[in-house]
């Protein structure tokens, strides 16, 4: 099976999560897109959709999903959204788009988050992937020296600006052996708007597509 038909076939699977008659949150990247498309199928038995960016936004209702906006919904049964690294311990690297603050607070208001992913994102450590930092423009260069200090190579995504109106700098050659420690850490950095170390609040439920069929991680 190649990587597509993989994150369509746990994008159906995430449908079983879906609460009907309430509002569900939907994630960014490719998976989230098949999770959409999926979503636009059943479109007449769910209230609506909270988006976590413009592009997800611009997708649901281009599907004819109702898309409200976050704080408008008192409650949010479940948030479904990929990632990028994933371990056993369901801790996330998510951000490879760019969408990591809006993501992060959709998944901590909601009750359950859904995690959908292809078996190339299950990892032992994260790290490898380039950890994603979401930084107010001003401080950018004060946060690259206080990321070196911590051992990473902060990288400036090129001609990127998030819905937030903010630079990224991702972080290369960060082994994350404490994921909780070094969410906390990048986070108390002044300038630091979020990172996309998903420990804290890691995801309540990990489906995992492989050739083998769907698992449970
Ligand atoms: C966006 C994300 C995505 O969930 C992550 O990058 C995975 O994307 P894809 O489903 O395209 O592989 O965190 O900010």
């Amino acid at each position: 099976m190649d990587q597509d038909a993989k994150k369509k076939a746990v994008a159906r699977a995430a449908m079983d999560h879906v609460v009907e008659d309430a509002f569900v949150g939907v994630g960014t990247g490719s998976t989230a897109n098949f999770f959409i498309e999926m979503l636009a199928e059943v479109k007449g038995r769910i209230e609506g959709a909270v988006a976590s960016s413009d592009e997800t936004e611009k997708r649901l209702k281009e599907h004819g999903i109702p898309v409200v906006p976050l704080n408008s919904v008192n409650e949010l049964p479940v948030y479904v959204d990929g990632a990028d690294e994933c371990t056993k311990y369901l801790h996330l690297i998510k951000g490879g788009g760019g969408a990591l603050t809006r993501e992060k607070i959709i998944a901590a208001a909601a009750d359950k988050f859904v995690c959908i992913i292809d078996d190339t994102k299950v990892v032992k450590t994260l790290g490898t992937f380039p950890l994603p930092v979401e930084v107010i423009p001003m401080a950018r260069s004060y946060v690259a020296r206080e990321i070196i200090k911590m051992g990473g190579r902060p990288e400036l995504r090129e001609g990127f600006t998030t819905d937030n109106g903010n630079v990224i700098l991702d972080i290369h050659n960060l082994l994350v052996l404490n994921p909780v420690e070094i969410e906390e850490r990048l986070n108390s950095i002044v300038g630091v708007v979020t990172n996309g170390l998903f420990a804290k609040r890691p995801a309540d439920v990990v489906l995992v597509a492989t050739d083998e069929g769907i698992i449970d991680l």
